[in-house]
């Protein structure tokens, strides 16, 4: 783990809050590229549907998608959870659906971090209802240690340690999904926004 050497002038900036960078922009780009071929030769004349679930996926679905060489078409969903009991048990309700449909088409599911599975699973289980061609995971990151639910991931960009991260839409409290790599928080910063005011 490399220590954050970054440097800036305004204390408001958003790394100043990160301890040490886990993933480096390089590194998750170049992933990307090679997860972005691969998927483009496998796609070859199925002109397929890329879904992604807003908001954490928008960074890399964004940059996944732009190195992807063949047509494809996108669209979105939008969850949100019922209650902490509901959340346990990965139910979402969705707050928008996608506006294309679905059946008879081949859909790659792209997904930020995939963490106990039980949210993907529920997403995938409601998807699977509307008749696809196939459908097949692209996780940028993958978090095994928690895995509630054993489930297919065709496409996985890196695995994870078993550590709470920010960055490439990636947020604690909807914060820091705009830093372009993954990295951990200051334990100051996570005990500054836990305490009370
Ligand atoms: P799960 O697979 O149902 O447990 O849920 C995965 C979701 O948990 C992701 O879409 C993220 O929103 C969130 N998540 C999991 N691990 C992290 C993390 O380290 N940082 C920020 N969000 C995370």
């Amino acid at each position: 783990m490399r220590q954050n050497n970054l440097t800036s002038s305004k204390d408001s900036d958003l790394k100043l809050d990160i301890d040490s960078i886990v993933i480096s922009e390089a590194e998750i780009q170049e992933r990307i590229k090679e997860l972005g071929k691969r998927i483009s030769f496998d796609y070859q004349g199925k002109n397929p549907l890329f879904i992604g679930v807003l908001k954490g996926v928008l960074f890399f679905l964004a940059d996944l998608l732009r190195c992807v060489t063949i047509p494809l078409e996108v669209d979105f969903l939008a969850v949100s959870s019922y209650s902490a009991e509901a959340r346990n048990k990965g139910v979402v309700r969705l707050v928008k659906d996608l506006d294309i449909p679905i059946d008879g088409r081949h859909v790659v599911f792209v997904e930020d971090v995939v963490d106990t599975g039980l949210t993907l699973n529920y997403i995938l289980q409601n998807l699977k209802m509307r008749q696809p061609a196939s459908i097949k995971v692209c996780t940028l990151f993958d978090k095994r240690k928690h895995r509630l639910i054993t489930l297919p991931l065709e496409y996985v960009g890196f695995e994870l340690p078993d550590r709470f991260v920010v960055g490439y839409g990636l947020d604690f409290r909807e914060k820091y999904r705009n830093l372009p790599f993954i990295g951990l928080l200051k334990s100051s910063v996570l005990t500054r926004e836990t305490s009370p005011e």
